[in-house]
């Protein structure tokens, strides 16, 4: 019988920003991961086509023996994972862009939201601004093409420089000193955005939180799992493992063997 394992996807590889995270909070975990290059970008698609993958990639994650999965994917978490609850007997763990901490934060009244457009056109997004923001002014940013900069492996180039210095200027005019990483891949541009941006303009993500809450969820659903065991990492993907299998290893800082999903 193989081990139970947690699941983790993302339409990519932003999600290995969260499953950084996810490593360092529960060491002995085994997990098993998810890229659909063969799809991504999400952040162009329509909620019902984000579900059908979430779908698919559920199915061939609990194939894997996932037992708990972490939806590393801010556009798939709005536009899916009331869904996915309702049609899945396991727990699902998903995104939340880091709002209510921002608007703790700052000090101007202003903060910035960068996103997908499809993140952004969700309802479960201004739903979080309107909870948590109030009398904070939240200005959001679609960032198209950056996902997919970041899936080239091209996160320090003068066109991924261009692109960011677009999106973030007009929240900058407008006095933002907190920008919010709403999906993740862009912690993986964090280093570009913040020499863009200058040192006094925080940038948070969630991926830590994420991490925490997973870890509650694993050991509230299995207590069994929480004996010191060797860790383990099985990475798949509906793109070409050879080009994932890259980026994935100079993204994670290590070599990382990407296997195609069938
Ligand atoms: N990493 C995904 C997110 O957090 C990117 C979505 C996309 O593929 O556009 O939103």
């Amino acid at each position: 019988m193989s081990p139970i394992k947690i699941g983790v996807f993302d339409s990519g590889l932003g999600g290995l920003s969260v499953l950084k995270e996810l490593v360092a909070a529960l060491p002995s975990a085994q997990f098993v991961y998810v890229s659909d290059a063969g799809h991504c970008p999400y952040g162009g698609k329509r909620a019902s086509e984000i579900i059908d993958r979430a779908e698919a990639i559920t199915d061939f994650l609990l194939l894997h023996s996932a037992k708990l999965i972490v939806v590393a994917c801010n556009t798939a978490t709005i536009a899916a994972i009331e869904s996915l609850r309702a049609s899945y007997a396991v727990s699902f763990v998903g995104m939340e862009p880091a709002v209510k901490p921002a608007a703790a934060l700052t000090k101007s009244g202003v903060v910035g939201v960068l996103a997908t457009g499809a993140a952004l056109a969700g309802e479960k997004l201004h739903k979080l601004i309107e909870r948590h923001a109030a009398g904070v002014r939240v200005l959001t940013q679609p960032c198209p093409g950056l996902v997919e900069r970041v899936e080239a492996g091209l996160v320090d180039s003068a066109e991924t420089r261009v692109l960011v210095r677009r999106y973030v200027e007009p929240l900058l005019a407008e006095g933002a000193d907190v920008l919010v990483l709403g999906c993740t891949h862009y912690p993986f541009l964090r280093a570009v955005i913040q020499q863009e941006v200058g040192p006094n303009v925080a940038l948070l993500d969630t991926g830590a939180a994420v991490a925490r809450r997973t870890a509650t969820v694993w050991a509230a659903e299995q207590p069994s799992a929480a004996v010191p065991g060797v860790g383990g990492l099985q990475l798949f993907t509906s793109g070409d493992p050879a080009v994932v299998s890259a980026v994935a290893s100079q993204l994670w800082g290590s070599p990382l063997l990407v296997e195609r999903m069938r």
